[in-house]
């Protein structure tokens, strides 16, 4: 991904920002995943007073992904404004890496502009796969 691809998604992911769903951890989070036709989707978490049924932004992305017909990750970008860029949870990496391969780059950046740079395959090896990696 490069720097100008990253600078387009980070207006993308600071515009929904605001619309995360998060009074009960107050961590809002927003997420970014362009599709093979080069199109991007938004996410942003949503809580629940049920607190496990809350949803990450990168579910929410690939479930917009998923619901506008596409099936193919090129690309993730996640937003936060910790001081820590946050990096994806365990269960986002898995729903991650049903539809993006070990290659998919995935860049965590925060409200300074502090990024961190991953492809799927590092943040994780071996995922379990019922299909071969698109
Ligand atoms: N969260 C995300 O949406 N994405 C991440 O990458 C890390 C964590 C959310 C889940 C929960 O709503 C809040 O952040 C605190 O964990």
């Amino acid at each position: 991904m490069n720097a100008t691809d990253v600078e387009n998604l980070i207006i993308l992911a600071r515009k929904v920002l605001p619309n995360a769903y998060a009074p009960y951890s107050n961590f809002p989070v927003s997420a970014v995943v362009v599709g093979e036709s080069g199109r991007a989707y938004v996410g942003v978490n949503v809580e629940n007073a049920a607190y496990p049924l809350a949803r990450c932004a990168e579910q929410m992305a690939v479930g917009a992904m998923v619901a506008a017909g596409e099936r193919r990750i090129r690309e993730v970008l996640v937003f936060s404004t910790s001081r820590e860029p946050a990096t994806p949870c365990g269960a986002c990496r898995q729903i991650l890496a049903e539809f993006g391969s070990d290659e998919t780059p995935v860049v965590c950046v925060n409200d300074e502009g502090k990024t961190l740079r991953f492809t799927l395959g590092e943040l994780l090896p071996a995922a379990f796969r019922l299909k071969p990696s698109p």
